[in-house]
């Protein structure tokens, strides 16, 4: 699918059947596809770079043995919330970012799914709610916008004692891997929105999802290859 160049002067981007060009940006273009993430790396490492490639160097700043690109990070949430069934509980924080409240609200009505709002700053907090009904705990540190701050590890520690088969789920979002990797603070599964830090000017759009389950990493894999697959871009040509 072409590529929407915006906010830039035309003609920069060239979009034709899935193959993207890159010309002389002087700023790089703001596009909607994960696939110009790779475009926009390989003009200026000149170099050849593969979708498989980039996962790969994603997995290794993140402590990571898997990693998936999506087209963005509300993608790479909607693709780990697939885990969840009717009558499942969430246990989320009380200040999220605004899709992510609205995809929980979607889930909560149409799926059945039940989840419970926390003040995820007090680790304690989050021990009631925790049962054998709990299969994921959603946390971001710092949040968005209230940037409150998350103990990963005692959260994490709580849950795999009280409620061994839920999945710790983190939104890495607002710090990157550079400066936080919570895989290892006992996450199981962590995305980050690309759009933000990751990629530092807020260039693209794309989701990044890690793990090192290799159980999360099968189905995360079905999910992103049948729903969320990116293009991959042929550079020799
Ligand atoms: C903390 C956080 N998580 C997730 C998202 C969603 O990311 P995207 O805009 O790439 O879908 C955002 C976007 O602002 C965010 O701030």
């Amino acid at each position: 699918m072409p590529a929407l160049c915006q906010y830039t002067r035309l003609p920069l981007l060239k979009a034709w059947m899935g193959h993207m060009i890159i010309l002389e940006a002087e700023t790089p273009p703001a596009v909607t596809s994960v696939s110009s993430l790779f475009a926009i790396v390989s003009k200026f490492y000149r170099n050849r770079i593969s979708f498989a490639q980039t996962e790969h160097h994603i997995a290794k700043i993140s402590s990571a043995h898997h990693a998936f690109a999506v087209s963005s990070g509300m993608a790479a949430l909607d693709v780990m919330t697939r885990i969840l069934k009717p009558g499942d509980e969430v246990v989320a924080g009380d200040d999220l970012y605004g899709g992510t409240n609205r995809l929980l609200v979607y889930l909560k009505v149409h799926t059945g799914v039940i989840v419970h709002h926390v003040d995820t700053t007090d680790p304690k907090a989050i021990i009631p709610w925790l049962s054998s009904k709990t299969t994921m705990v959603l946390l971001e540190s710092p949040t968005n916008p209230l940037l409150k701050i998350a103990d990963l590890a005692q959260i994490a520690c709580d849950v795999k004692e009280r409620a061994p088969n839920a999945i710790v789920v983190v939104d890495n979002t607002m710090m990157s891997p550079y400066l936080q990797r919570p895989l290892e603070h006992g996450a199981d599964l962590v995305y980050d929105s690309g759009t933000k830090y990751l990629s530092g000017h807020h260039d693209l759009m794309a989701g990044i999802i890690t793990c090192n389950r290799d159980d999360l990493a099968k189905v995360t894999s079905v999910v992103t290859r049948h729903s969320y697959s990116v293009t991959e871009i042929d550079f020799s040509t």
